[in-house]
This record gives C-alpha cells, structure tokens and sequence, in this order.
C-alpha cells in the first residue's frame, strides 16, 4: 500500500521512515525544500536514535521517498497522514493554521477516495473541523474518510516507541477507514500491541488526556 506523511518534521520522518520499514511504500511532503532536498540525500536535520539507518535502509529499499510536491504526495497515496506543527498561540490555544492550509492541498489535488489521517496532537473537534474545511475546498465532491491516530512517542526513543508502542489509537467514524488503518498497523499483531478503535473526538482527547498525564507526572 502507498501512503503520505503531509510535514516532514519530527513526527512525520518518525512516522514514514517506520511505516517504510513495516513494508508500506511511503512519500514524505514538506513545504520546506532545504530540508527535503537533505532528506533525499539521506541528511536527517535532528539527532534521534536510529532514524539515519531507517532512512538510508528506506530510501536504499525504495520505500521511502521525499518531496515539495503535494500533488504527488495526494495523488499517489490511499491514506495520508498530516504531521505538521501545531504550536501554541500566546493565549494557550492550538495554531490548526498548517493543518487547515494542508487540509486545503489535499482537496484541490484528490481525485479519488482517501484516507485523511491527523498524526499533529489537536484539539477536540479538529477532526470534524478538518473535515468541513477539505469539503468546502473540493472542486467537486469526492469521497473521504477522516480519521484521528495520535502520535505517543518520545524524543530519545522515538523509532523504539513507533515500532513497539503500548498501543495505537484509531478514532474514525468509518468502518472502511478502520480496516484500511488496521491493515497499516499489521506488523504490530505479531507483538499483540493493543490497537484502540474509537470514535475520533474521543481519540483526540485520548492524546490531551494522555500528555496531561504526562505532564502532571513531571511536574
Ligand atoms: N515532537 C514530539 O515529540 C511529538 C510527539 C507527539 C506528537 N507531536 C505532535 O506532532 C505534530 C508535529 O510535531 P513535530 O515535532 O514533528 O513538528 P516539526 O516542527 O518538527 O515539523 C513540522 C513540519 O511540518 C512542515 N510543514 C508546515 N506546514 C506545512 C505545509 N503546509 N505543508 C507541508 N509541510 C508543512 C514544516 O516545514 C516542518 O518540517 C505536532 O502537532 C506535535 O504536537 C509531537
């Protein structure tokens, strides 16, 4: 299967490099040419265990490929993944600017049926959110599914964390969406990893509850 990381950043490289090396053909997009022009040169621009090698072995294998093209990056994928930054404002509240400019991208290039699957920590109700904004941005109506599938890992141990995690987490409100995402996470059934099924605002709360925790636990 052929899938797309939308934000080529920490998460998004995390997230193409161990998808390519559970099997799946992956491009990964960024706006950003320095780094994607790096990236194809097998330059990864942060320091995280292991990431070179998966990338080198990606690349090398023809799984993994890079670009600045969106188009591509819609055209050829059944399901996309967006991790672009979603920062803080100075009021606390989320910047979903880059999701939505994505979002946008996605509907003027998808000329068939597509998985749209949010990787960016967002608040609740995003998904729904997301959803009107492809819509109204289609030049004619084409079928797809949002899905929301946060993203627990840690800096440090982040390719450990995606390939062995305590569990995945699949909010969606289509049982097509589910299998689809199911099937992605294949590799995982062999380590019994517990996938959560769940309606998509409550797998958006799931990641808040969960770095809240996190957080508390720090503090
Ligand atoms: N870093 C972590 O440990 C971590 C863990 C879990 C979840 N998250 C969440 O994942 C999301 C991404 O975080 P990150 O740390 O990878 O961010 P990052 O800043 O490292 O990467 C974001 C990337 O998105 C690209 N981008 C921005 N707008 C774009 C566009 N319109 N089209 C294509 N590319 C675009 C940027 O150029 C950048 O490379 C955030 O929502 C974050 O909260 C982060």
């Amino acid at each position: 299967m052929h899938i797309s990381v939308i934000g080529t950043g920490y998460v998004g490289l995390v997230t193409g490099a161990c998808f390519a090396e559970f099997g799946l053909t992956v491009t990964c997009m960024d706006s950003d040419s320095k780094r994607i022009g790096k990236l194809e040169k097998g330059e990864v621009p942060f320091y995280e265990p292991g990431i070179t090698e998966l990338v080198a072995k990606g690349i090398r294998d023809n799984r993994l490929t890079f670009t600045t093209d969106i188009a591509k990056a819609v055209d050829e994928a059944l399901v996309i993944f967006i991790a672009v930054g979603t920062p803080s404002r100075s009021d606390g509240s989320a910047d979903l600017s880059y999701v939505e400019e994505v979002g946008r991208g996605i509907a003027k290039h998808m000329t068939g049926y597509k998985v749209i699957a949010t990787k960016s920590t967002v608040p609740v109700g995003t998904g729904e959110k997301l959803r009107e904004v492809i819509k109204a941005s289609q030049k004619q109506p084409i079928r797809f599914d949002i899905v929301s599938n946060p993203e627990f890992l840690r800096e440090g141990s982040a390719i450990e964390d995606f390939l062995r995690p305590n569990r995945v987490v699949i909010g969606a409100d289509s049982a097509e969406a589910v299998a689809i995402m199911k099937n992605l996470y294949r590799p995982l059934y062999l380590l019994e990893t517990p996938i959560v099924i769940t309606d998509i605002p409550t797998s958006e709360m799931i990641k808040y509850a969960s770095n809240a925790f996190l957080a508390t636990k720090v503090s």
